[in-house]
């Protein structure tokens, strides 16, 4: 059998380049050689292209790779590829674009396609779709930086522009604390912060701009953190469901990456009737948005009432061998290298 040739692609312009450079030498490791010949590609934080030569050998992250090469033409070096994994997270990666690169060249590829990666990664499109299929979620308010003030979106997406003062008056009498305030397109927890009074929510909504003009704050529900992942196009399979313990007040980008106390448990300390449930509604939010390929659906179930809430679904998730999303699939029996065969048949 001929060899497919394999493009893997990490890094990217986000704030989640070294991330993605662990998922894909990870990738790269796990896969059968037999089967595919691998082209490992780094796109830098300035959206410079590489080809990586002996990765094995320079096997180090993101800006440490030395033996690498500029790709010169990459709309003719993607042309060339059978198939694409892009093992990019965030901005430019996970949002649609590069996707739409791919069906411009034809070029099969892993994962969600440009619709459902863009509203995946955008909180407030996600929530609106959420809302539409019904799944239950933290109630929310939307608004846009607009020069100096603010813009408050209401659910009819009438529009009224206000200072800073008057649009935190209004969240206050729609939300209760303590509040999420979060950068529409985020990652890693990135601009994100937790507030529990007014004075914090006006901070939270400044930094937040800084990030993104679309701004989504939401009531903070206490309880559980629990992530399902979903695998398939049309026939979607979902995992097993495992659970968050934060090291921290929530799951910030310190406790995701520098706090060795956060710690995932798996299965969740959940019932089976509650684990059901919520891979039920991960199937059902992965088909809402569109969904193909894979994706880790994240939720919280409510400490007293059990209730659950959707937070996020996450087109492109953490793929290291340690990551969520491929321990998930292990547990019932998915290996890692089984989990890429797949995704690559079903980019094929
Ligand atoms: N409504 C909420 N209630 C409670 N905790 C929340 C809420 N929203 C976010 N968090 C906490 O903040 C973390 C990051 O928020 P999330 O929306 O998942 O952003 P990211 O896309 O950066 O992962 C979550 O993992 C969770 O710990
Ligand atoms: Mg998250």
């Amino acid at each position: 059998m001929q060899k497919l040739k394999l493009g893997i692609i990490f890094g990217g312009m986000s704030t989640e380049n070294e991330v993605s450079c662990v998922s894909g030498v990870s990738i790269i490791k796990n896969l059968n050689k037999e089967k595919y010949d691998i082209y490992p590609v780094y796109i830098d934080k300035n959206g410079e292209w590489f080809e990586v030569l002996n990765l094995e050998e320079n096997e180090k992250r993101g800006e440490e790779l030395e033996d690498k090469n500029p790709i010169s033409n990459v709309m003719e070096f993607l042309k060339s590829l059978d198939v694409v994994f892009p093992v990019l997270h965030g901005l430019y990666g996970e949002d649609g674009t590069i996707q739409g690169v791919f069906e411009l060249l034809k070029v099969p590829y892993v994962g969600c396609g440009v619709l459902a990666s863009s509203v995946g990664m955008d909180k407030v499109y996600s929530k609106i779709i959420f809302n539409k299929a019904g799944i239950n979620q933290a109630k929310y308010v939307y608004l846009r930086k607009y020069n100096e003030d603010y813009i408050f979106i209401d659910e009819a997406f009438n529009e009224k522009i206000l200072k800073l003062e008057e649009l935190s008056n209004i969240v206050c009498d729609k939300l209760k604390f303590p509040m999420f305030v979060k950068p529409s397109n985020s990652g890693s927890s990135v601009g994100i912060s937790k507030v529990s009074d007014k004075e914090e929510l006006n901070d939270a909504i400044v930094e937040a701009s800084k990030f993104d003009r679309k701004i989504l704050i939401e009531e903070g529900i206490v309880g559980r953190e629990v992530e399902c992942a979903v695998l398939g196009n049309e026939d979607v399979i979902s995992s097993c469901v495992g659970e968050i313990k934060a090291a921290d007040e929530f799951y910030s980008y310190d406790a995701k990456y520098n706090n060795q106390e956060s710690k995932t448990l798996i299965p969740a300390e959940i019932s089976e009737e509650k684990a059901e449930e919520i891979r039920k509604l991960a199937v059902k939010a992965f088909k809402a948005i569109d969904g193909k390929g894979l994706s880790r659906v994240d939720f919280f179930v409510e400490e007293g009432t059990e209730k659950v809430y959707i937070n996020e679904i996450n087109t492109l998730p953490g793929f290291t061998s340690i990551s969520m999303y491929p321990k998930l699939f292990g547990e019932i029996g998915i290996v890692y290298e089984e989990l890429l065969d797949r995704l690559i048949e079903l980019a094929l």
